[in-house]
């Protein structure tokens, strides 16, 4: 009997190895896009963003990821943002408004809308 429990040990042993790879694999592609989100997760709390937005959900402005795709490939779009994230303003996403956040940094602001615009959707 005991030979039979080693035995299956042994033929297991590759299964584990490869699953441990792989998840190793995934830990060492993933931290960038997590560092990232949690990046901006951070600056958006500081900042009362998340009030009126989520990354991955519309509350009462657009979710995060929309704003990312909307802008993709968009020369100039980081400057855009950053100025927009002050100054508010409506009529882009419906009519609701986003009143000027002027108690946001300009470094801030930019930080945002990198990190913004660097999300996968
Ligand atoms: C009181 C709610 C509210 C708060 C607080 C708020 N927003 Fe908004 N935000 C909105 C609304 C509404 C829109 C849509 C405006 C439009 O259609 O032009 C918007 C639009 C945006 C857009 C897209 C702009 C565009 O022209 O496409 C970005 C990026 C954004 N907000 C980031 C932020 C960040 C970063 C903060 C925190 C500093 C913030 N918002 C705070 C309501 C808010």
């Amino acid at each position: 009997m005991k030979h039979l429990q080693t035995f299956s040990i042994t033929r297991r042993l590759p299964w584990t190895t490869a699953a441990l790879l792989a998840g190793g694999l995934v830990a060492v592609w993933s931290p960038k896009a997590n560092a990232d989100t949690a990046q901006l997760q951070t600056l958006l709390q500081r900042n009362n963003c998340t009030a009126c937005h989520l990354i991955d959900k519309r509350k009462y402005g657009p979710n995060l990821n929309e704003v990312a795709a909307r802008y993709a490939g968009h020369a100039g779009a980081v400057a855009m943002l950053a100025t927009k994230i002050r100054a508010g303003g409506s009529g882009v996403w419906g009519e609701d408004m986003m009143p000027p956040q002027a108690n946001v940094s300009e470094a801030d602001a930019r930080a945002m809308a990198e990190l913004i615009l660097a999300l996968k959707p």
